[in-house]
């Protein structure tokens, strides 16, 4: 290294490093992250909790045994289509949501838009179920 050019090494650091330490921590989550339990932004979070209160004691244990059981929508989202073939949107899901199908009940009034868009995000997921 040549000296006397008046400037020192940590000047030379490139502008990539400036980022803000929560912004690379939730980059090194990203890339590191187990496969299978990739980490959830805050929003995704709350979506889980709200799945884990309001839908997984169907989707998940199907507590009132109904035939035929809730379908999985885990990763639905994330295909064209839902089980039932309906497109995998965001308008339909929040719909459906909203208004119920066959034997899933309404939630009309039930979610705010912020809760709702986070139980979207959350749907957008491979849906990791709460610990
Ligand atoms: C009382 C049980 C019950 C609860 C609670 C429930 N669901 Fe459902 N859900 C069902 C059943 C049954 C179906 C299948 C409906 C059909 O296709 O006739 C379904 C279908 C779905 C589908 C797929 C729809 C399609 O077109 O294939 C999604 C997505 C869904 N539910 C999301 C949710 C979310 C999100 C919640 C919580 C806010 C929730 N459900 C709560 C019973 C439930």
């Amino acid at each position: 290294m040549r000296k006397g050019t008046g400037r020192t090494l940590i000047e030379w650091v490139p502008p990539v490093w400036n980022f803000r330490p929560g912004a690379t921590l939730a980059a090194v989550l990203a890339l590191t992250g187990c496969r299978r339990q990739p980490a959830l932004t805050p929003q995704q979070v709350e979506g889980q909790h709200l799945y884990a209160v309001r839908c997984a004691h169907c989707h998940e244990d199907n507590d009132l045994a109904l035939k035929p059981p809730p379908p999985s929508i885990h990763g639905a989202m994330a295909k064209a289509n839902l089980p039932s073939g309906a497109a995998a949107t965001d308008a339909e899901v929040r719909r459906q949501i909203i208004y119920g199908k066959g034997k899933m009940p309404s939630f009309s009034g039930r979610f705010t838009e912020e809760q709702m868009a986070a139980l979207l995000a959350y749907l957008h997921t491979d849906m990791p179920t709460e610990k």
